[in-house]
């Protein structure tokens, strides 16, 4: 045990390095409130950050959701003497027995979900859709069939990214090729292309969920941000399928909604939601305002930044009217938990401050898989399942300290502006 002036603390450093020694605070990570911060009983810095990990004394007794002050100016990590204090408290067995072991893996680690985009393409030019500025293509059928090798505990496939997943020629060859391994098949779609066939491959594929994408009520409102796009197209599409899937015994698909709101548009939730109930959509998915993302803002037509003004006004908006749509529509949280799918578990918050912990995998149509569904670059060129088994990716170590710094709230550079790193 050593002293400082004032804390109590022993170095927990040698046994951090022989635990895991590639898990470190990224020293860049946006800075967070001056109250998350902690004086470093090595350094003094005021850089320290509390850590959840598993503790392990002595020969074999774990302790499990301790916590280490770790620096993320020197990288020191220290037990402080109050928080021993307080396990032996709890523990009397541990009392007085060194830490030997620390284990900071607390991220979720077991993923059965799947987010893969399967192309880049669309016939709608929505001005906020980053996907716009994204090269144009499309994932190959045979590196999907390579992802589902390389993730053979995945139960549910999304088939969503920054394109119209419909107008992939072998959008329904993937789709038969996950439900011959019974993966449950879902997809977002912005509702344009419900001919009668594809409605046919649709019902007789056994996709679970379709979302669809709708902003107003108003065919103006709709056409100018879902440029290219009709409204009543898209209502008539729900209708179809619904029809159809109802008049040949299907269960499946069930249609959901979401959508994006602006100042202009922020009372239309409620409407949007009658709307496409009156069509035949059952599920209430999420609306959400102009994303802030700072690598989405510069993509934006500068007409349209400003916006972003009035984006607290409408997420209270959207709070408040996502309340009641749940009395019209089940909730897609509902949804998925009676159909037994682990979708909607992220932002676990770590009881520490505001962190990002996905519970699901998301997969560029590169085979690319990134910290999350807004960040569009690849991270590492060892990160693709394609290539690489998800097991593999797991285990490797950028991509641990990459999940050990969004679990601890420590956000890179790329999280700036994303809505979970607001209350920082
Ligand atoms: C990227 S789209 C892809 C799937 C499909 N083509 C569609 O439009 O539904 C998925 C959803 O994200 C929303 N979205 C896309 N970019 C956005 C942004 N920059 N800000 C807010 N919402 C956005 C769209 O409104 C849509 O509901
Ligand atoms: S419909 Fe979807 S993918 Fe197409 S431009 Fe709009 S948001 Fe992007």
């Amino acid at each position: 045990m050593t002293y400082t002036a004032t804390t109590r603390f022993e170095n927990a450093t040698p046994v951090w390095q022989a635990s895991h020694a590639w898990l470190r605070p990224d020293r860049k990570h946006l800075r967070m409130r001056a109250g998350q911060y902690q004086q470093c009983p090595h350094c003094q810095a005021q850089e320290a950050v509390r850590i959840r990990a598993h503790l392990r004394f002595g020969v074999r007794e774990w302790y499990d959701q301790g916590s280490l002050l770790h620096c993320t100016a020197c990288g020191e990590v220290s037990l402080l003497g109050e928080d021993r204090d307080t396990i032996e408290a709890a523990r009397p067995d541990v009392a007085g027995l060194p830490l030997t072991a620390v284990d900071a893996r607390m991220w979720s680690a077991k993923p059965t979900f799947l987010n893969i985009e399967p192309t880049t393409r669309c016939n709608f030019e929505c001005w906020y859709c980053v996907g716009r500025h994204m090269e144009q293509q499309d994932i190959k059928v045979e590196n999907f069939a390579k992802v589902l090798d390389n993730f053979p505990t995945v139960e549910t496939i999304a088939l969503v990214g920054e394109g119209e997943p419909l107008l992939h020629k072998g959008y329904f060859d993937m789709v038969k090729m996950a439900r011959a391994r019974g993966i449950r098949v879902m997809m977002i779609s912005n509702g344009s292309a419900f001919s009668e066939s594809v409605i046919r491959k649709i019902c007789e594929s056994g996709i679970a969920y379709i979302s669809i994408s709708i902003d107003s009520i108003s065919p103006e409102n709709f056409a100018a941000s879902r440029i290219k796009g009709d409204l009543n197209r898209v209502l008539d599409g729900i209708e179809k399928l619904c029809r159809y899937r109802d008049a040949n015994g299907y269960e499946y698909p069930k249609i959901g909604v979401k959508g994006t709101l602006f100042k202009h548009t922020e009372n239309e939730l409620l409407p949007i939601v009658e709307l496409a109930r009156a069509r035949g959509a059952e599920i209430f998915e999420s609306f959400q305002p102009l994303n802030p993302h700072k690598q989405y803002i510069k993509l934006y037509p500068k007409e349209q930044v400003r916006q972003l003004e009035f984006l607290p006004e409408v997420s209270a908006t959207i709070v408040r009217d996502s309340q009641k749509a749940l009395t019209i529509m089940q909730s897609v949280q509902a949804f998925c938990e009676e159909e037994g799918i682990a979708v909607d578990k992220n932002g676990n918050g770590n009881g520490l401050r505001p962190n990002c912990d996905e519970e699901w995998i998301y997969t560029l149509l590169t085979g690319d898989v990134t910290p999350c569904c807004q960040i569009k670059a690849p991270q590492s060129p060892k990160w693709n399942l394609f290539e690489h088994s998800l097991a593999d990716i797991q285990a490797d170590h950028d991509y641990q300290n990459m999940r050990f710094n969004l679990f601890n709230g420590l956000f890179p550079d790329y999280c700036d502006g994303c809505s979970k790193t607001n209350g920082r």
